[in-house]
């Protein structure tokens, strides 16, 4: 198809929008409102073109065969003028003495477009304050041009909901919660507003008096300044005023350095640039992350406290008694290597052990595993998916072949139906619920949650219902059976693509309707309806975490998940398919680069001779040929008396780990113990040698997402004090054992990688450069799969199989002295024990402690208010917290999440583990209540985003501007005159 653009035939493609074939074009229209990310807003006017003699918003229709488009007639041109004139008047451009004058500002780059000298329409203060309420960013309303972005960001994108704008007032501004201080409102923090603003209206307070040579002066200096620019404007004109902005912006780029990279926290995978001057973060800007684009949550945006915090170790430490002294880095490393050719000698390499970090990058896992294999000869060697994915990863590698998710978030938007079971999604992988959340509120996508917390996603959801704790597998298969039984499931697709069918179905006999109903405590017409919903949708994807995993049959529930998938034919289509949700920003990528006891990188087996003598080829010397001992087997061997040292990286394993009290007594019990940190965690107590390493922002490398998304990050600052990048570290050990390793970079590292592991043949730093990802597997062409399973399936006939699973009783069950079902998991605010995130100020000041959810019901049988103290005592421990009461939670259940170092959910939790993989039974804990009857303040304190009350709508709805009263279509006077 195509249309005429200013007289020239253009191709368009099919439902582009003009406004974008304009970009594409390379035409200069001014377009302020429009972001691609949000769609079409048309607030501000400023995109009025000439469509078939027509004055039309660009930004707001789509191109059609035969469209005579002009965009700089004179009609055009006067309506792109008026409405940029309006802007002004809402919109002091002092842009010299501004932080946001950096080169990106809409407004300023608009000014410059149009050759704006003189407004007409005078500006025109709004008789508001500034909001600085909230700790990470402030709304000036003076600077407000009512764009709209952030209210479409806020209400479509992100979906909290927080923002409108009042257009019915005589002064229109952005409102929190219809009119709240920010810091008071809904508002969540994740920044997307503030990313999305076109002018300064939104800041970073990280900015303020920052960015610019002159934006630190004393506000009456500033105010001065500002007064001088209104004073010469009349007779200089914007142009030359401009000129003088644009050598100060100049010169900001020489000293601001905008660097990429990949968030630390949780497996989403979002990426952004990092705004730095010096050690000082200026801001985190997201823009074209594969992953989330301009999204971010809270933790990402403003989550970097850590960094810079006076907490951070800069020393080697070694213990002396109870003390640690500090040490240089030769003598600290010469002990470690020391002490382990010394323990290694005396009772074996298998008397080591290593653990990596899921917070470190691929490259560092691969060579904690080679350390662990090659140089000192073991197998034990693990990182902490053992505590979460593994149950999730066995139910794959089972069924359809690869340990990942089979699609990307892209499918998750695209599914005609969502079913998350036990993940917290908006709280734990916040951007991918933005996704889940815009497509089920703006596309018309359904929406099921099984929880034992109604918390946001259950909210929303078309169907929420609440299976007693530890059953989720009877419900699913009951589900499945039904869908069998009632001629439901894609037989067309089980015929061709599923093994193992007739033996599946018939393993399916126990799990009646009846059966599921009385054991999960579900009604029938529940369990009908979303047997129903599942098959009759167009495209199912499947959300799970660490509810179904972290149980004694975390493997078989996700297996039954997967079996339904296979039941319903929700694999090999855009928009189906399995995905476990990642907890760790590198728990996927530590587990493929071999941090696992039975597997080398890649999932290639240990045990098979081929691989391993491959492996002892590249690496030249003779590997272990059993597999090695889990985090959860280490343990016990320690207990044992089997295990006599340990190495650890950026893994808290004394609070994470469960039942945390035996596990910091086997800590105690090592001979030597290694932990490298960027911070003295609680596990650093227990150490011999603590080695100081560094962040993400201070290291090169790659992580890889939950959608098995590779990518780069690039090193944002210098280590701090004399900390290093733990790849720098694990190469210092092994090369004082004799490795003789000679890495200078860790692209080499990856070379190396990629030329042993086919998963990742075709991967290198050039395919990754900037913002370009792979996801795996990747061909030694660099093709690679964000769909997996297109072709087939991976297993050797190209099928997917059926895998039968028996149900059995959770583990630490409820008796007469522990009458309690105590759930536990993550806080949108704080990843995990909060390490790291209570090193920024902000998210300190809005959840500064832990506390436990406690359902109204038992608050009023036990006397309990929020703000009462409470012990919870289980089998294992106690902890004191405060209460909250919310319905977030039923019955006899409670919530704590696990943000605390002092008193961690995991002293309560116990040593039960998955059946198969291991992975702790944390969500199966039993405790008792006792009111210790002092009562505080409420723990979520009143800056609390669950203290708000959203404001949903369906957009900026912007109709109700056009229906001011003040308000006509730019250029529409002009053709009147013109018409007379
Ligand atoms: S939740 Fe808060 S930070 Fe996020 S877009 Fe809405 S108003 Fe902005
Ligand atoms: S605060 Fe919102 S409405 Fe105001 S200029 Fe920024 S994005 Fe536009
Ligand atoms: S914590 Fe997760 S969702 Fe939040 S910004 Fe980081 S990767 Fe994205
Ligand atoms: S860009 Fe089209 S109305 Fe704002």
């Amino acid at each position: 198809m195509t249309i005429t653009l200013n007289g020239r035939p253009r191709t368009i493609q099919t439902g582009e929008r003009l406004i974008d074939l304009i970009i594409r074009c390379e035409i200069e229209v001014p377009h302020v409102c429009y972001h691609p990310q949000l769609g079409p807003i048309q607030t501000c006017d400023t995109c009025m073109v000439e469509v078939d003699g027509k004055l039309t918003r660009a930004c707001g229709i789509t191109v059609a065969e035969d469209m005579n488009v002009v965009t700089s007639s004179p009609r055009a041109d006067a309506a792109q003028r008026e409405a940029f004139d309006r802007i002004l008047g809402n919109h002091l451009l002092y842009c010299t003495v501004c932080d946001n004058n950096n080169g990106n500002c809409t407004v300023h780059n608009t000014t410059k477009l149009l050759r704006v000298e003189h407004q007409e329409i005078p500006y025109k203060p709004k008789p508001y304050e500034v909001d600085m309420s909230n700790p990470f960013y402030r709304y000036d309303p003076d600077q407000c041009i009512l764009c709209g972005r952030c209210v479409q960001a806020c209400q479509t994108l992100e979906v909290n909901e927080t923002l409108t704008i009042n257009w019915e007032d005589p002064h229109p501004r952005v409102l929190w919660d219809g009119g709240a201080p920010i810091g008071e409102s809904s508002c969540v923090s994740c920044g997307h507003c503030v990313t999305v603003c076109p002018c300064n209206a939104l800041m970073e307070k990280s900015m303020l008096g920052e960015a610019g040579y002159m934006t630190a002066l004393p506000k009456p200096a500033l105010d001065g300044m500002i007064d001088v620019v209104k004073g010469i404007e009349p007779e200089m004109g914007y142009g030359a005023i401009l000129q003088i902005s644009e050598v100060e912006s100049h010169m900001r780029e020489s000293r601001t350095r905008k660097t990429k990279t990949v968030c630390t926290y949780c497996g989403v995978g979002c990426s952004f640039d990092v705004w730095t001057k010096d050690r000082h973060i200026l801001k985190v800007e997201p823009a074209e992350g594969a992953a989330n684009g301009v999204s971010t949550c809270i933790k990402g945006k403003f989550g970097w406290g850590h960094v810079n915090s006076q907490d951070r170790l800069t020393m080697p430490l070694i213990r002396e008694g109870d003390t640690f002294r500090q040490a240089s880095w030769d003598e600290a490393l010469d002990l470690v290597a020391h002490r382990f050719a010394e323990i290694k000698a005396a009772t074996g390499p298998d008397s080591l052990a290593f653990i990596s970090s899921s917070k470190c990058t691929n490259e560092e896992s691969y060579l904690m595993q080679k350390l662990a294999r090659a140089v000192i000869g073991t197998n034990n060697m693990d990182n902490c998916s053992r505590y979460c994915q593994a149950p999730a990863t066995t139910g794959l590698f089972r069924t359809v072949g690869y340990g990942g998710d089979s699609g990307s978030i892209s499918d998750m938007e695209k599914a005609g139906l969502v079913l998350i079971v036990g993940s917290n999604t908006a709280e734990s992988h916040p951007v991918i619920a933005t996704r889940v959340k815009r497509a089920h509120k703006m596309h018309g996508q359904k929406l099921i949650v099984a929880d034992l917390r109604e918390n946001e996603m259950a909210e929303r959801a078309d169907v929420f219902f609440h299976p007693r704790p530890g059953t989720d597998l009877i419900w699913l298969s009951a589900v499945t059976r039904y869908i069998f039984d009632n001629g439901l499931a894609d037989q067309a697709f089980i015929d061709q693509w599923v093994n193992r069918a007739a033996e599946y179905q018939k393993s399916l006999d126990m799990f009646t309707l009846e059966m599921a109903s009385e054991r999960c405590g579900l009604p029938i017409e529940t369990l009908t309806t979303v047997a129903h919903m599942i098959a009759e949708a167009k495209g199912v994807c499947v959300l799970w975490a660490m509810g179904v995993t972290q149980h004694s049959m975390g493997s078989d529930t996700s297996t039954a998940i997967s079996n339904l998938l296979l039941a319903t034919g929700n694999y090999m289509k855009p928009g189906t398919g399995a995905y476990p949700l990642r907890g760790h920003n590198n728990v996927q990528g530590a587990s493929d680069h071999g941090a696992m006891p039975n597997y080398f990188p890649g999932y290639q087996e240990v045990a098979d001779p081929a691989i391993r003598s491959k492996f002892e080829k590249a690496w030249s010397v003779s590997l272990p040929p059993k597999p090695g001992l889990d985090n959860h087997m280490m343990i016990e061997a320690i207990h044992e008396g089997k295990l006599k040292a340990m190495y650890v990286f950026g893994e808290e394993m004394s609070l994470v780990d469960s039942n945390a009290n035996y596990v910091s007594d086997a800590l105690s019990k090592l001979d030597f113990f290694v932990m490298q940190e960027m911070l003295f965690s609680e596990t650093c107590r227990f150490a011999d040698v603590i080695l100081p390493a560094s962040p993400s922002l201070e290291k090169e490398g790659t992580f890889t997402s939950t959608e098995r998304r590779i990518q780069r990050l690039y090193q944002v600052l210098e280590p701090l004090g004399e900390s290093r990048p733990d790849w720098i570290i694990i190469q210092d050990i092994a090369n004082r054992l004799g490795a003789g390793w000679k890495y200078e970079h860790p692209s080499q590292i990856y070379e190396e990688i990629a030329a042993l592991t086919p998963l990742m043949a075709g991967v290198t730093y050039e395919r990754l450069e900037g913002y370009r990802t792979l996801q795996w597997p990747v061909a030694a062409d660099g093709s690679d799969q964000p769909l997996l399973y297109t072709k087939e399936f991976n297993f050797p006939d190209g099928k997917a199989t059926f895998y039968p699973v028996p149900w059995s009783e959770p583990s630490d069950q409820q008796d007469a002295e522990y009458d309690l079902h105590l759930n536990n998991g993550r806080l949108l605010e704080h990843f995990h024990e909060g390490n790291m995130t209570y090193l920024t100020d902000g998210i300190r000041e809005k959840t500064p402690s832990t506390f436990v959810e406690v359902s109204p019901e038992l608050a009023g049988e036990r006397g309990i208010r929020t703000g009462s103290w409470v012990q919870l005592t289980s089998r294992y421990g106690k902890v004191r917290a405060q209460a909250v009461i919310t319905t977030r939670v039923r019955g006899k259940e409670l919530y704590m999440p696990m943000n605390s170092t002092d008193e961690p959910v995991n002293r309560l939790t116990s040593s039960h583990t998955d059946k198969v993989t291991h992975t702790p039974a944390y969500k199966e804990t039993s405790v008792r209540l006792r009111v210790l009857g002092e009562i505080g303040d409420d723990p979520l304190p009143p800056t609390n985003s669950r203290h708000g009350h959203p404001t949903p709508q369906t957009g900026v709805e912007v109709e109700r501007k056009w229906k001011r009263q003040d308000y006509h279509q730019p250029g529409d006077q002009l053709v009147q005159i013109q018409t007379r």
